[in-house]
């Protein structure tokens, strides 16, 4: 292959060579976490959502996709000797950047404030997401916790999954970022399964009439429905989790927010898996360039 000229010439380079790598491997679900909003609790809901689903005999592997502000490794109460930034410059092998947990959950973890993509050649770019495909190939669901923000990244990253999880909470602020983020989708055509998650919810009511006002204006302005996945509500144990650097599920795996964690890995469950083969890998190239 040619030295590509600039990034867009590596990345155009870098596509050509991922597709058709993964013939014959099971199929998959793959989703992405994302939000619009900041602090809505995508990585809480990524988390424990990934842990419900292990618990449903699911081989989970559960990606930092926040590469710039990562914290998978806190909720899951691990300090990461490595992370995807040293597979991506310091040539370390997914294998030996994957963090085991005790919740039947693998991830991979980010470091943050780290902005060097711009020296990462098309080469090294194109074997990470093979690699990446290649390793995940083992894995029943792969889940993409998404940064904040409508960027590139997390376009991309929605772009590449079969399945979105939007979350958002019942303040103004976070249902207009959520919705701007659904029209990009739409718009877009990054993706037709848009799943909603209201997280922190104060009843159930409230909720469902937030939901059902939401997918009226979508139906009316976007003519694309979206599918409810689960009601999480606030909880005071959720805050004291996060603060034991510890899931939820390690602290209360009865109680009502666990219980609503668990409707939503069945709900996920109920959604077909694809082929890897048939994954948008342009995009995840596209995800990890975007940091
Ligand atoms: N159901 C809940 N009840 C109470 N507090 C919650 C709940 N969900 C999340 N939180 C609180 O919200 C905070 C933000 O959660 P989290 O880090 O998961 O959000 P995020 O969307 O991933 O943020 P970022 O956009 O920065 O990645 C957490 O520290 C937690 O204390
Ligand atoms: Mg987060």
């Amino acid at each position: 292959m040619l030295a590509p000229k600039n990034q867009a010439d590596g990345l155009r380079n870098a596509t050509i060579s991922t597709s058709n790598q993964f013939k014959n491997k099971k199929a998959l679900r793959c989703i992405a976490i994302a939000s619009g909003k900041g602090g809505v609790g995508k990585t809480f809901v990524s988390v424990n959502t990934a842990i419900a689903l292990a618990s449903l005999g699911n081989k989970v592997l559960l990606i930092d996709a926040d590469l710039g502000l990562a914290n998978v490794d806190i909720l899951m109460g691990k300090n990461p000797e490595f992370t995807l930034q040293d597979a991506i410059f310091h040539g370390k092998s997914i294998e030996e950047i994957v963090c085991k947990t005790d919740y039947g959950v693998d991830f991979l973890p980010a470091s943050s404030g780290e902005r060097q993509m711009l020296n990462i050649g098309s080469a090294r770019l194109n074997n990470i997401v093979n690699e990446l495909l290649s390793y995940a190939a083992d894995y029943d669901i792969l889940m993409f916790d998404c940064g904040a923000g409508i960027n590139q990244s997390v376009t991309s990253f929605i772009a590449a999954a079969p399945q979105t999880l939007v979350v958002m909470t019942m303040e103004p602020t976070s249902i207009m970022d959520a919705y701007a983020l659904m029209k990009v989708a739409k718009q877009d055509k990054l993706s037709d399964n848009i799943n909603v998650v209201l997280n922190m919810v104060r009843s159930d009511e409230q909720g469902q009439k937030i939901f059902k006002n939401l997918t009226q204006i979508s139906k009316n302005y976007l003519c694309s429905s979206m599918n409810l996945l689960g009601i999480i509500p606030y909880s005071p144990l959720v805050h004291k989790a996060v603060l034991s650097r510890k899931p939820l599920f390690a602290m209360d795996d009865k109680g009502e927010v666990a219980q609503r964690l668990k409707q939503i890995a069945l709900r996920i469950m109920g959604d077909h898996a694809v082929s890897i083969d048939e994954f948008n890998t342009e995009a995840i190239l596209k995800g990890i360039m975007s940091i």
